[in-house]
């Protein structure tokens, strides 16, 4: 496994590439904390992750709240006592059509 030992924070993993991202890493060995705004969709993924026999929790939160991206470190940190890895996924991407 690539990632035993190491400690992950994956913001924005409640879906999509994030969501990914958390799984593949606690397959690799990482623990993961899984952030975001939705509450199901995060318990969904760390109850996957437990599933699997791996390390997980969720911290919810606004990515655009600084407060709530320490309260992030200082979670993991109590927990799993270090960072070693950030995936600052957390985001939207919004798409319109171009008009002259
Ligand atoms: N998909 C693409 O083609 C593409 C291309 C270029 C860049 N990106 C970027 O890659 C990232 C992931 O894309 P995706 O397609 O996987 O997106 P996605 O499925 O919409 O997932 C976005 C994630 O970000 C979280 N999030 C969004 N705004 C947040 C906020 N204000 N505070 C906390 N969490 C927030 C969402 O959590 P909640 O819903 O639980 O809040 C969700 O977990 C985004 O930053 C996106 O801009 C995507």
């Amino acid at each position: 496994m690539k990632l035993e030992n190491k400690v992950a924070i994956v913001t924005g993993s409640t879906s999509g590439m994030g969501r990914a991202t958390a799984v593949l890493f606690a397959r690799e060995g990482a623990r993961v904390v899984v952030t975001g705004r939705n509450e199901e969709r995060a318990k969904a993924v760390v109850d996957k992750i437990r599933a699997e026999g791996k390390e997980a929790f969720y911290v919810l939160g606004d990515a655009a709240d600084l407060n709530f991206c320490k309260e992030i470190v200082d979670k993991t940190i109590e927990a799993y006592g270090t960072v070693d890895i950030l995936v600052n996924n957390a985001g939207m991407l919004s798409m319109s059509p171009f008009r002259m």
